[in-house]
């Protein structure tokens, strides 16, 4: 898909979780300077769909997340979650790098306060908690209060209190960048494996490469100054990906290689950016001649 077209499952039907057309936001600074945070934005969450977000910093990638959670508008265009316009709710889950668990609260306590806007029995919120506590491994911990327990600890807890609500759609920006490199793949694994078990839609935001390719179904690579959709390319790697060595797969390769030399081309085409128009050090990561094997479009 190149910049600006249309996504092609809008053409075959199929049912979309999230919808974005021609969307562009700015932000005035208070000196009244203007950023322009993204441009002409035009992509889509098929229903069930893991769908990456993968791009340099400050190419917008936050701001596409609370645009789609309804918690800042776009200047123009059209946002649709499930068909309607997007608004804060139970619907959507949200998973931050900063975990943003409430301190005075225990685990257990942290995912019931997120139920509240369900119509649960307390009995039922208390068993829906500790069911999603056990699904992250943490039974063990539900008493434990947030600075009790390690960073890995306290994202399974994040993602326990959003998936607690299922979701239709789950967004997480960058929920697993302040956790280190191990715990980081084995929270990859965790999370697909939760997502196997619902599928919701899932629109995930990062820098990283591997962790794009390792999650999605479909990469949406980022731009920045102003953000805007680079390409779209569909992750055609076998599920669960879990059960075999992904990293080593052909198609993995490929891809990764395609898209670290773009990656690395955007951050030496932008201007604000520290590298600006150095030379590439490595011909290990040279962009490719031709298209990634894997189904780019
Ligand atoms: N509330 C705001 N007021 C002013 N400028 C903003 C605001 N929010 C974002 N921006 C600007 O919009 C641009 C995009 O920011 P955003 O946080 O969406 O980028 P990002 O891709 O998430 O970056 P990172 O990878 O570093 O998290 C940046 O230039 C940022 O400075
Ligand atoms: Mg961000």
């Amino acid at each position: 898909m190149s910049a600006g077209g249309l996504p092609r499952d809008t053409a075959a039907s199929v049912a979309q979780a999230v919808l974005l057309e021609g969307v562009s936001k700015s932000f005035r600074s208070g000196k009244g300077s203007r950023t322009e945070a993204l441009r002409d934005v035009t992509l889509s969450v098929p229903e069930g769909k893991f769908v990456t977000l993968l791009g340099p910093s400050g190419c917008g990638k936050t701001t596409l997340l609370r645009i789609v959670d309804g918690l800042i508008a776009p200047d123009i265009g059209r946002v649709e979650v499930y068909g309607s316009a997007p608004r804060p709710g139970p619907d959507i889950g949200l998973v931050f790098q900063s975990f943003r668990l409430i301190p005075w609260l225990t685990a257990q306590a942290n995912v019931e306060f997120a139920l509240r806007s369900l119509a649960l029995s307390r009995p039922d919120r208390q068993a829906q908690a500790h069911e999603y506590l056990g699904l992250v491994g943490l039974t063990g911990f539900a008493q434990a209060y947030p600075a009790e327990l390690s960073g890995g600890m306290k994202q399974r807890v994040a993602l326990a209190r959003a998936l607690a609500c299922e979701p239709r759609i789950l967004l997480m920006d960058e929920p697993f960048a302040s956790i280190d490199a191990q715990t980081r793949e084995l929270m990859q694994v965790e999370l697909m494996r939760l997502w196997a078990r619902r599928k919701s839609a899932v629109l995930f935001v990062t820098h990283s490469v591997d962790e794009a390719i390792v999650l999605s179904d479909q990469i949406v690579l980022l731009g920045p100054r102003p953000g805007r959709v680079v390409e779209s390319l569909d992750v055609d790697l076998d599920r669960p990906r879990w059960a075999y060595d992904t990293r080593s797969d052909a198609r993995y390769v490929e891809l990764r290689r395609y898209l670290s030399a773009r990656m690395r081309d955007l951050v030496l085409a932008d201007p604000q950016s520290e590298f600006f128009q150095r030379e590439p050090t490595s011909t290990e990561t040279a962009a490719p001649e031709n298209e990634p094997t894997a189904s780019g479009r």
